[in-house]
C-alpha cells in the first residue's frame, strides 16, 4: 500500500525512511570514568559495536544539565550538557565520531515541561508579577466538595497523585503532567516558543540530525481548567492515574500548531527529522504526522506493538490497520519497547525474543531498537533498597517503576559487564554469563548475531527496507504478510506458537531464518516453521492475483 507520492528510487527515500533507530539509554549504555553510570565519552568508545550491528541513527535519552529528579526528563538548561554525562565538547566529539562512520545522531528534547530548578522556574515562581510568571500554568486554589480550598480542579499526574502544587510564596498552584519537579510550559505563550526553538536551534547548528520530541500530546491543557470526566474504561486493578478521562489534559488540537513550528524549523536546515511520543490510540496519532499544508513530526511513535496481545491474528489486525489509517505520503514506524515499558523479552517471554526482532525489523516503517533487547535482555530485579525511578516512589504499589528496563549493557562476561569499572548504579541482569555482548558475538547462533544478519538483510532489500505490503493475514497462529518492491516480493512468516506447524502457499528461497540454518533453502508450498520460528522467503514469481496491489 504504497502510496503514489512515494519516491519509486529507493535513494529517494530520507535516511530516516531506510534507516534502523537504536535508542540509547545514556546512564546505562558506557562509563568512562568509573562513577558507575554511563556517559557521553562511553557511548564514543562503543560505537564500532553499533556500526557493527549495521543501526543507522541514534537516539539518545536526555543528556542535558539536569537536577536528575526524572533521570534527565526534568531539564534545567537545554543548551547544556550535565557533567555527570560530560561536556559540550565530549558531545561535540560524539557528534563527529557518529558522523564519521556514516551514521546519524537524534537527541531527545522535553518541550513540555522543565525542572523546577530551570532558571525560567526560579525566576516565574519568585513573584505573580515576574514577567516569566506566564511561561508557566499557575492557578488559584479552588474549594473542593467539602469547601475545602485545594488544587484548581481534579487532574492528575501521569506519575500519581494530583497535577497541581501548591507553590508557597505565593499560594497559587502550578501545573505539572509529571513530578512537581517538572513543571509544565505554557506553550500558549509566544515567548516560550522563541526560547525552545532557540534552543533546538542551537543544537541543529551544532550538527544533531533530529530530535524525538518528548510527550508531546501534553504541551496543552484546556484553558478553562474544566475537570476531566470519570474515565467509562477505568477497571479495578488500573493504575490510578487513569481514574478520570484525560479530555481536558492531552490531545487538545492546539498541540499541532505548536509541531507545524517545530517541523518549519527542522526544514529549515538539510535532511533533519522529528520523532515525536504521543501516546494515543492510532487514529489520534495519526494527527501527528499533521498536514500537506501543516506538516507536523516526521515520526509519531507507534507504541501499538508494545501493548499488542502476542497473536498472529491481533498483530495482522493491528499491521493492516496502522498501514490503512497512514495518511497519504506519511512514512510508518515500529517500537518494540523503551526505557519506559517492559522489555520485549519479558513481555512475550524469551524465547519468542528473535521473532519480535524478525516482526520489527520486517515490518513497512522506520524501527526503533531499543538498547539490549537485541541481546535479548528481560526486565532485571531490583532489590528495593536500590530502586531509583520516581515513579515507583511515588505510586507504591503500581508496578515496580521503571528500573528493570534501565539497567546497564552487559558488554562481557565479569561483574559489572564490561560497563563500569566503579560500582554501577543499577545492577545488572543475573544472566549475564551468556547475555552480553562479547559472548553472543562469538556465537552464530545466537539473538544479537540473528538481528545483525536480520539488519543486513534489510539493507540490502529495497523490498524490507521501503517496499509496500502485499497480503497481511494470519494462519492459525502463524503470521504472513508480503513486502513488495520493484519486481521483487518478500513473504515473511512468524510462527507464534510454541509447537512446529506447517504452512501451505509458501514458496521461494530461505533469505533468513530465526533460527540460524536454513539460509538458501527451496521451499515449494508446505513451509515447516518451528516453534517461535520466524522465516523470510524471497518469492518471485507474481501471481495474477498481485494486479491490484
Ligand atoms: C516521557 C519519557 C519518560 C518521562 C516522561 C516525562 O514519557 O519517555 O521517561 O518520565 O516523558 O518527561
Amino acid at each position: 500500500m504504497s502510496t503514489a507520492s512515494e519516491p519509486q528510487d529507493i535513494d529517494g527515500f530520507a535516511w530516516w525512511q531506510r534507516g534502523v533507530i537504536y535508542q540509547i539509554y545514556p546512564r546505562s549504555f558506557q562509563d568512562s570514568n568509573g562513577d558507575g553510570v554511563g556517559d557521553l565519552a562511553g557511548i564514543t568508545q562503543r560505537l564500532d559495536y553499533l556500526r557493527w550491528l549495521g543501526v543507522d541513527a541514534i537516539w539518545l535519552s536526555p543528556v542535558y544539565t539536569s537536577p536528575m529528579a526524572d533521570f534527565g526528563y526534568d531539564v534545567s538548561d537545554y543548551t547544556g550538557i550535565d557533567p555527570l554525562f560530560g561536556t559540550l565538547a565530549d558531545f561535540d566529539h560524539l557528534l563527529a565520531e557518529v558522523h564519521r562512520r556514516g551514521m546519524k545522531l537524534i537527541m531527545d528534547f522535553v518541550p513540555n515541561h522543565t525542572s523546577d530548578q530551570h532558571p525560567w522556574f526560579l525566576e516565574a515562581r519568585a513573584s505573580i508579577d515576574n514577567p516569566k510568571r506566564d511561561w508557566y500554568i499557575w492557578h488559584d486554589p479552588a474549594p473542593n466538595a467539602k469547601g475545602e480550598m485545594g488544587p484548581p480542579n481534579n487532574w492528575l499526574s501521569e506519575f500519581g497523585g494530583a497535577a497541581w502544587t501548591r507553590d508557597d510564596a505565593t499560594g497559587q498552584y502550578y501545573y505539572h503532567a509529571y513530578l512537581p519537579q517538572q513543571p509544565d510550559l505554557n506553550w500558549r505563550n509566544p515567548d516560550v516558543r522563541i526560547a525552545v526553538h532557540n534552543a533546538m536551534r542551537f543544537w541543529f547548528a551544532r550538527g544533531v540530525d533530529g530530535f524525538r520530541l518528548d510527550t508531546i500530546h501534553h504541551l496543552f491543557e484546556d484553558d478553562a481548567f474544566r475537570d476531566n470526566p470519570p474515565n467509562p474504561d477505568f477497571r479495578e486493578g488500573d493504575s490510578p492515574t487513569l481514574t478520570f478521562a484525560r479530555v481536558h489534559q492531552v490531545d487538545l488540537p492546539d498541540v499541532q500548531d505548536v509541531l507545524a513550528g517545530f517541523r518549519r524549523l527542522a526544514d529549515s536546515y538539510d535532511a533533519r527529522v522529528l520523532v515525536g511520543e504521543a501516546y494515543l490510540p492510532l487514529e489520534k496519532v495519526m494527527a501527528y504526522y499533521g498536514t500537506p499544508a501543516r506538516p507536523g513530526v516526521h515520526l509519531p511513535f507507534n507504541f501499538h506493538l508494545i501493548g499488542a496481545a502476542w497473536k498472529a491474528s491481533f498483530i495482522a489486525d493491528l499491521i493492516a490497520q496502522y498501514d490503512g489509517l497512514l495518511p497519504p505520503g506519511c512514512w510508518p514506524n515500529w517500537v518494540l519497547g523503551n526505557h519506559d515499558r517492559a522489555r520485549i523479552a519479558t513481555r512475550v517471554e524469551p524465547a519468542n525474543a528473535p521473532l519480535a526482532a524478525m516482526l520489527l525489523l520486517t515490518l513497512r516503517g522506520t524501527p526503533t531498537l531499543y538498547y539490549g533487547d537485541e541481546l535479548g535482555l528481560t526486565d532485571v530485579k531490583i532489590p528495593p533498597e536500590r530502586v531509583q525511578d520516581p515513579w515507583e516512589l511515588r505510586v507504591p504499589g503500581f508496578g515496580f517503576g521503571r528500573d528493570p528496563v534501565r539497567t546497564p549493557m552487559p558488554w562481557e562476561n565479569t561483574a559489572a559487564g564490561g560497563f563500569t569499572a566503579g560500582e554501577p548504579w543499577l545492577p545488572l541482569n543475573d544472566d549475564l554469563a551468556h547475555k552480553n555482548v562479547e559472548s553472543q558475538r562469538a556465537d552464530a547462533k545466537s539473538l544479537l548475531r540473528f538481528v545483525r544478519d536480520m539488519i543486513a538483510l534489510r539493507r540490502r532489500t529495497p523490498a524490507l527496507a521501503v517496499g509496500g505490503y502485499g497480503i497481511i493475514e494470519s494462519r492459525g497462529e502463524v503470521l504472513v504478510y508480503e513486502r513488495l518492491w520493484g519486481g521483487q516480493r518478500l513473504t515473511v512468516f512468524l510462527n507464534f506458537a510454541g509447537t512446529t506447524v506447517y504452512t501451505p502457499l509458501a514458496q521461494g528461497n530461505v533469505l533468513l531464518s530465526t533460527i540460524a540454518d536454513r539460509t538458501g533453502e527451496t521451499v515449494s508450498n508446505l513451509l515447516c516453521l518451528r516453534p517461535h520460528e520466524g522465516i523470510v522467503l524471497d518469492t518471485p514469481q507474481q501471481s495474477e492475483s498481485d494486479e491490484n496491489i
